[in-house]
């Protein structure tokens, strides 16, 4: 496995940060014990048979860390992965170059893979199956069909919509993970093991108290990490303490309980505008003047799981939770 750089280095731009910091082993990956369980035994038994392994989903919320579960599979298969994402491949053409290049074992993942048209998925189904791709060469009376046998490859698919995902593709995968999100303790470790690869120490309190506001996810929690980091190197001699994360989290308009603006901006929308609700998704993301996938696959899911707000059959309602955190009849 390749060795990691611990860099000091302030100048890393925000790319090279992301992929410094991304575990590249099951053992460095923090958090998703059950999942992590059942792909290592799942590795082992495919190694030992020196297969490929089987197709993988991963689903659940954005920012969990699917893209980097896949890399850690690949990394732990000892094979090379080619990344790719659903809105990408815009032609059967395409999905079949793709495939066309793998080698045997080799991983092929595709992010967003709910966003692949028809056509592109009907590729799939037969390459996942059978290994092997029909493709239609020529055109009018003299197109010929002619059959591609493809190595045996692994395709692992990321989707933050599973329900959107036709059934004949979603049976073909032979392994099903769900990621969930991570608790604050798990959280805790990866902003402090990111810290050290960074180069920067943080005190455990400080690390947990970014975690508390990190939405449950290592994406957000690494985000806060290198704006911390920054203010620490401009105003606080580059140590991370509580205090230096409460004050970023401050200028960051975080509050206490890891809810940004936009949050802020849904739950009162709901509140004043809608009168607690239920209001339709296109109508609320309107009124707060942002997308409704984002709306839908980045906020919303959080709202939820913390009990601020529900999914009723009529609309969104505010939940319990936001009346008693928030003095809404103050707002
Ligand atoms: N960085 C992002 N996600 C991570 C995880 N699950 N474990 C360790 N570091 C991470």
């Amino acid at each position: 496995m390749e060795n990691r750089i611990i860099s000091s280095d302030l100048q890393l731009e925000d790319h090279e940060i992301e992929s410094s910091i991304r575990p590249i082993s099951l053992e460095e990956y923090i958090g998703q014990s059950a999942i992590k369980e059942n792909i290592k035994i799942f590795i082992e038994a495919a190694k030992l048979r020196g297969e490929a392994l089987d197709h993988v989903l991963l689903y659940g919320p954005p920012g969990l860390g699917k893209t980097t579960m896949a890399g850690v599979i690949a990394a732990e298969m000892g094979v090379k992965i080619k990344i790719t994402s659903g809105p990408a491949i815009e032609r059967p053409g395409d999905i079949a170059a793709i495939l066309n290049n793998l080698q045997h074992g080799d991983i092929l993942f595709i992010d967003e893979i709910h966003r692949m048209s028809r056509q592109v998925e009907e590729v799939l189904y037969s390459a996942m199956e059978d290994y092997c791709i029909d493709i239609v060469v020529g055109k009018g009376p003299a197109a010929k069909s002619i059959r591609l046998t493809l190595p045996k490859f692994t395709l692992i698919g990321a989707t933050t919509r599973a329900g959107m995902l036709s059934a004949p593709l979603r049976d073909r995968f032979g392994i099903i993970q769900r990621l969930e999100y991570y608790n604050k303790e798990e959280l805790g470790q990866i902003i402090s093991r990111a810290a050290h690869i960074l180069g920067t120490e943080i005190e455990m309190n400080a690390a947990l108290e970014l975690a508390k506001c990190s939405r449950g996810t290592p994406r957000v929690a690494n985000r806060l990490l290198k704006r911390v980091r920054d203010i620490a190197l401009i105003k606080y001699d580059c140590h991370i303490t509580e205090a230096v994360c409460l004050k970023a989290l401050e200028l960051l308009n975080i509050d206490r309980n890891g809810l940004d603006d936009i949050d802020r901006r849904i739950i009162e929308a709901i509140a004043l505008q809608f009168k607690g609700g239920p209001v339709g998704l296109d109508t609320l993301a309107a009124a707060i003047g942002e997308e409704r996938d984002t709306l839908e696959d980045v906020y919303e899911p959080y709202l939820i799981q913390q009990g601020y707000m529900q999914r009723t059959p009529r609309g969104r309602m505010l939940a319990p939770k936001a009346y008693e955190v928030f003095d809404l009849k103050s707002l």
